[in-house]
């Protein structure tokens, strides 16, 4: 689905080039779930703008098997003025699809916001106003999903909750997550795939595909798989 080889990507800027990213590989089957784990300011958003063909690489080459990617972003932005299904609805609207009732009914159950169609975002938590915007980058049928620090602004609780969910809905509709975090364990929860960047210019500190089995509930916290993998990338970022 996804191939990197050899990435290196720099801004120009007036008093010089920015590099972001250096020698950048891996390989994502369809369905994967990526994570990359990195410290502020390395170049994870770089790399999710390049995989979603919105910057070029400086060096390297990239292939991504599908045009057809969402965005979710840290902040849900949602328009205030319009109901939870007016937001979903919003970007079939723009693309005049048909059956937008019906698109809106389905994702909102992915997102088990059946019940909240009517709402309006100031009416919702903040971990629902992300799972709007989850749903309002689903309903698109996108076969990649680029998410940029989605639950960075959720509470510890809320987050854990967002994850298990993520995970229901990942096995369940079997896209393609790349997926940014500051949190190592909800990268381990999570992936398939994990990715660790260094400092800028981001480099891979490790690549390596994740052991925990497929499917995955909150017992796994307490493994020793778990918390091995855990404190292996939390050494590598010291
Ligand atoms: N459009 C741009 N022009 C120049 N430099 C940029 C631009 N966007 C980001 N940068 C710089 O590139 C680096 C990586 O940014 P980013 O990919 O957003 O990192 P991260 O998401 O890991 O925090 C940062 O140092 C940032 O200041
Ligand atoms: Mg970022």
């Amino acid at each position: 689905m996804i191939t990197l080889s050899d990435i290196d990507f720099f801004y120009e800027a007036d008093n010089g080039n920015v590099d972001v990213l250096k020698d950048i590989s891996l390989t994502l089957k369809e369905g994967a779930f990526l994570s990359v784990i990195g410290p502020s300011g390395c170049g994870k958003t770089s790399l999710l703008r390049l995989i979603a063909g919105l910057e070029k690489p400086s060096t390297g080459t990239l292939e991504v098997g599908t045009q057809n990617s969402a965005f979710v972003f840290q902040q849900p932005a949602l328009l205030p003025w319009a109901s939870v299904e007016a937001n979903i609805g919003k970007p079939l609207k723009i693309a005049s699809v048909k059956n937008i009732k019906q698109k809106v009914e389905a994702v909102l159950d992915l997102v088990k916001l059946s019940e909240f169609g009517k709402k309006y975002p100031h009416q919702l938590s903040g971990g629902m106003q992300q799972r709007v915007s989850i749903a309002r980058a689903l309903v698109m049928e996108p076969e990649l999903l680029l998410m940029d620090e989605p639950f960075g602004a959720l509470d510890e609780m809320t987050r854990e909750a967002m994850n298990l969910e993520l995970h229901e809905l990942w096995l369940k509709t079997k896209k393609t997550i790349c997926f940014v975090t500051h949190s190592i364990s909800e990268a381990v929860f999570l992936s398939t795939d994990i990715l660790v960047l260094s400092s800028r210019p981001g480099k891979v500190l490790t690549y390596f595909k994740n052991q925990l089995p497929k499917e995955r509930d909150s017992e796994i916290y307490a493994s020793s798989e778990f918390i091995q993998q855990v404190s292996q990338i939390r050494q590598l970022l010291k």
